[in-house]
């Protein structure tokens, strides 16, 4: 059982139609429990799907969230792209940023910096996503490639209240496998110790996104250092994303 605020943020990616979202009202019902008063929930579909989640949450503690942005702040002729504004003008609060299947398809560190900016401009509170490759990993680079990402990621970024770090190793996700426990711990001090010298922030939260499942939620919860999840595929089945709060708070 924890007395801390946990973020539940279910990224529900490229996946979702109309019809998936009646089942919602479970998770509408739960976040209503006393038990469950410190499950922060944040639903981010895809674009499509966003107006249809934030008239059905709107009465609800459960927020709604973007999954990118562009990086303009003005309409503007961009095909297929959506801006921070108008995320913001459809009533989401979120918006997640650096997520490595964007990084992938070339997101970098400086376009990343950009979207931020806009979008705290906006006034949206930011998912930073980041995390190391397997390569990077078993080259020792971890450390240096996570603080390249915040310091280059939240370049003259002065106020980071409105931040959210999700800690998401490229290799745990949707691979089914999760950083061993002490490894965990120790690249989340890490990241808590940057963003401590950069802001004066004492709570600055780090969720962890990989593989979060019904069945690690629990192990996972044991490191009181984590702030919460982002979750993928998991987030994506009623039941399973039901079970993972329910477990967190057991
Ligand atoms: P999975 O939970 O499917 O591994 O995805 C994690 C993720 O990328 C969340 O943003």
């Amino acid at each position: 059982m924890t007395n801390k605020y946990k973020y539940f943020v279910a990224n529900w990616k490229m996946f979702g139609e109309t019809k998936n979202i009646k089942s919602i009202s479970r998770v509408i019902e739960l976040s209503k429990l006393r038990k469950f008063s410190k499950a922060k929930i944040v639903y981010c579909p895809p674009y499509t799907l966003l107006y249809e989640f934030v008239k059905k949450l709107k009465k609800t503690k459960i927020e709604v969230g973007a999954q990118d942005c562009h990086e303009a702040n003005t309409n503007g002729p961009f095909t297929g792209s959506i801006n921070s504004k108008m995320i913001k003008n459809l009533g989401c609060k979120y918006v997640i940023i650096g997520h490595s299947e964007n990084r992938i398809s070339g997101d970098t560190n400086e376009l990343i910096n950009k979207k931020i900016k806009i979008s705290l401009s906006n006034n949206l509170k930011i998912l930073f996503c980041l995390g190391e490759n397997f390569k990077e990993k078993k080259n020792n680079k971890t450390k240096r490639i996570l603080a390249s990402q915040i310091n280059k990621g939240l370049k003259n970024i002065k106020n980071i209240e409105n931040v959210i770090i999700s800690y998401e190793p490229v290799w745990s996700i949707g691979s089914g496998i999760v950083p061993k426990h002490n490894e965990l711990k120790n690249n989340i001090l890490f990241i808590k110790k940057i963003l401590n010298k950069k802001s004066k922030l004492k709570n600055i939260k780090v969720l962890y996104g990989g593989s979060v499942n019904p069945k690690n939620v629990k192990d996972l919860s044991k490191i009181p250092q984590i702030d919460g999840f982002l979750i993928g595929g998991a987030s994506q089945n009623i039941n399973k994303f039901i079970d993972i709060i329910k477990k967190t708070f057991n």
